[in-house]
């Protein structure tokens, strides 16, 4: 794990920007894999100014999301697929049909499920994965378990995860309780990985992921295994460390 602490969101939004467009400009058609969150907002800030400036194209780029929420729609103004296009894609080149964040309604879940991992088979793989953290070491909507999570699937959300996600919804019944999510083995399938994290709440997990042991209590410290991983964290975020 090549760990780096910054100052400040930007200086790490900065970093993780110019990795992805180097990937980018190196191969045209790189697959990313994207995340939502505050964690990659900077990164995707940094990407659209570069784009701007003519630094780089994404017309021939595929991505695909970690994870979204369950029963409200794509178009609803806290849906994953919403977050991406207001953050990311409506200000960049990339074609629609490039785009994957999964539905988060699916007639048939595991179907579904099966085959959004099949799709990422299917490009080439994920070339590279941005991923945030959660306070309890949640990567996508993988939480604390007894085993690891393999494939994408249809998940239960933690009372943790709910309420860190609270402050985004007008009352507290409308978070939805379950998402679909990349798995921990489709997330560490990708072949290089940049994971963000800033502020206190996040010095925990951190800790756990970079120190703890490789247990699915702490689904990031799957990580340490993964041999291309890039951890982009501010001073708060590593004061456990
Ligand atoms: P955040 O979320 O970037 O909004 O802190 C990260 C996560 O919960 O995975």
């Amino acid at each position: 794990m090549e760990v780096k602490i910054f100052n400040n969101s930007t200086e790490i939004g900065n970093a993780a920007a110019e990795i992805i467009i180097n990937k980018v400009n190196s191969k045209n058609d790189a697959i990313l894999g994207l995340a939502t969150g505050a964690s990659p907002v900077p990164t995707y800030k940094k990407i659209i100014e570069e784009y701007n400036n003519g630094n780089v194209s994404f017309k021939d780029v595929k991505t695909f999301n970690l994870d979204e929420y369950c029963s409200i729609p794509a178009s609803d103004r806290n849906s994953y697929y919403t977050f991406m296009h207001e953050n990311l894609f409506n200000h960049i080149d990339i074609k629609e049909e490039n785009v994957h964040v999964p539905n988060g309604n699916p007639e048939n879940a595991e179907e579904y499920c099966a085959a959004y991992d099949e799709s990422i088979v299917a490009a080439g793989g994920i070339d590279i994965q941005v991923l945030g953290i959660g306070r309890n070491g949640h990567i996508g909507f993988n939480e604390p378990a007894d085993e690891f999570t393999a494939g994408t699937y249809k998940v239960k959300l933690t009372d943790s995860t709910i309420e860190a996600n609270k402050i985004y919804f007008d009352h507290e019944e409308d978070v939805p309780r379950y998402a679909i999510t990349m798995g921990v083995q489709s997330i560490i399938n990708a072949k290089e990985i940049i994971l963000i994290a800033e502020g206190k709440a996040k010095a925990q997990a951190i800790h756990d992921m970079i120190k703890g042991e490789i247990s699915p209590a702490c689904p990031a410290s799957i990580l340490q295994k993964h041999n291309n991983v890039h951890i982009f964290i501010d001073k708060d975020a590593a004061s456990l460390l």
